[in-house]
């Protein structure tokens, strides 16, 4: 995939503007980057604080060659790049939170929001990354829950490399994405990053319902496997997972 970047100041989210690029005809690989977000968003409706200058914000737009039915896991692959590129840049090891935070020392540094986009040449998906650079402006839950690029690195975060390593992963990761063989590869690539995959007690909270137990890997979608107590496998599409209590991360 070839990356042309085109960048803002200020927009209500990067999201929204690839989306509208994307009717408007723009390609794969088009890829927009903001200082600021006015209208932030995040998974399940959330806020995602974006002030000027204290994160990276930006949208990639994909037209995948695969079914629709495979959609789901390119938020995970969109993991992948990012855990690739901020242990490339920052030397250390994120862990990934299913579907797809990126946590380093048990705390967000990054989300991914996957969103589709009909347009005249086809079913477009909107990749949005945002990445802490600095928790010099975090308030309320954030100063407990998040961190951020310059508190691991202990320096200024590097914004321009940062972007060329995400980009860089993003692209190799996706352009193996060309069969169902390739698919399961991705997501054994995400399971060996993830704490979460197997083996962790956990919560995760859906929109109607609480289901606590054991991960047991993906299924062949990236859907989160979870055993509860009463023996049962339940296929988790969607939700929130939290940690029953902390356990050391035994991702590489
Ligand atoms: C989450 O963890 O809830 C997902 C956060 C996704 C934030 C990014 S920032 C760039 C893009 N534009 C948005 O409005 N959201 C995504």
């Amino acid at each position: 995939m070839n990356f042309t970047i085109v960048r803002y100041d200020s927009v209500a989210s990067t999201n929204d503007e690839a989306a509208s690029m994307a009717r408007m005809g723009g390609p794969e690989g088009l890829c927009i980057v903001a200082t600021e977000q006015t209208e932030g968003r995040g998974r399940e409706g959330r806020e995602w604080v974006s002030k000027a200058g204290t994160g990276l914000y930006v949208s990639v737009v994909l037209r995948p060659g695969l079914e629709t039915r495979f959609y789901p896991v390119i938020p995970l692959l969109g993991a992948v790049a990012v855990y690739d590129a901020i242990e490339q840049t920052c030397g250390e090891k994120p862990d990934i939170k299913w579907p797809n935070d990126i946590l380093i020392k048990g705390k967000k540094i990054s989300g991914i929001l996957a969103e589709t986009c009909e347009t005249d040449i086809g079913l477009a998906v909107i990749l949005g990354i945002g990445i802490n650079l600095t928790s010099a402006g975090f308030e309320g839950d954030l100063e407990r829950s998040a961190t951020a690029i310059e508190d691991i690195a202990g320096s200024e975060a590097d914004c321009e490399a940062l972007l060329r390593a995400l980009t860089h992963y993003l692209s190799v990761h996706y352009d193996e994405l060309e069969s169902e063989s390739a698919i399961s590869e991705l997501l054994k690539s995400w399971s060996l990053r993830s704490s979460f995959a197997s083996g962790k007690e956990v919560t995760v909270k859906t929109r109607n319902e609480s289901i606590a137990g054991t991960t047991e890997g993906l299924d062949p979608l990236g859907s989160l496997l979870v055993r509860t107590a009463d023996g049962n496998l339940i296929t988790v599409t969607a939700g929130d997972v939290e940690t029953l209590r902390e356990q050391a991360p035994d991702n590489p």
